[in-house]
């Protein structure tokens, strides 16, 4: 790499889908292949990616007696998503490093705006407010059938509070990530994630691959 591109700033690439679509796999694969590239890769996940911000991910996500509102959760997201954004990735960005984000705001688009019905523009005045503008530079969206993807997520064992939601909730969810990838085309490349690994993978390979060529 010369000077000028070592200095240039990171990318920042999210990886979205309902569960079960294989998510872990392919940030694996897209850091191996980014890295493989000569670049500085960061794996990082939402919500979370920070100590205090893992410490938001388990209220989010560990099941307990007391019910969290949908606008309780959404502030956590963002909450979450603040110290992220603060304390690691805009850091990590602005030195160089690129940055593999396992979900990010479309998540929350998806599944407090789909799954718990809360109105867009709560979340739009948020990533307002936290983000300032700061958008992926690609978003790639794993999309296969709800079922599917619940199926594999029932077989790793234990639920989280949002996998013991009803698959009408996925369904939600998975229709507001294909209308965001519609009306995003250019930032949210769908990638089907039904089929072999290997199958899957090649198809992530070709959208970097485009990016790569037009970035580097
Ligand atoms: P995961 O890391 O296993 O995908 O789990 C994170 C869960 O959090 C997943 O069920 C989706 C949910 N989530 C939201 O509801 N809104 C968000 O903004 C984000 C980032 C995640």
């Amino acid at each position: 790499m010369n000077q000028r591109k070592s200095r240039a700033r990171g990318k920042f690439i999210t990886l979205e889908g309902v569960e079960g679509m294989g998510k872990s796999t392919h940030l694996n694969f897209i850091s191996a292949y980014l890295k493989a590239r000569g670049l500085r890769v960061q794996v990082t996940r939402e919500p979370g990616g920070t100590p205090a911000a893992d410490e938001i991910r388990a209220l989010l996500l560990n099941n307990r007696r007391e019910p969290i509102p949908p606008m309780a959760e959404l502030l956590l997201m963002f909450a979450a998503r603040t110290l992220h954004v603060e304390n690691v990735i805009r850091p990590a960005l602005a030195s160089g490093t690129w940055i593999v984000c396992d979900r990010f705001t479309d998540a929350t688009y998806a599944y407090q705006g789909g799954g718990r019905k809360l109105a867009a523009r709560h979340i739009t005045d948020l990533e307002r407010m936290v983000l300032k503008g700061q958008q992926p530079d690609l978003t790639i969206l794993l999309d296969a059938d709800v079922e599917l993807g619940l199926e594999r997520a029932k077989q790793r064992g234990s639920l989280d509070r949002f996998e013991r939601e009803q698959t009408a909730f996925f369904r939600r969810v998975r229709r507001v990530y294909l209308a965001r990838a519609r009306s995003n085309p250019r930032r949210i490349k769908l990638v089907r994630a039904a089929g072999g690994i290997a199958e899957i993978q090649t198809r992530i390979a070709q959208v970097l691959e485009q990016r790569l060529a037009a970035w580097l």
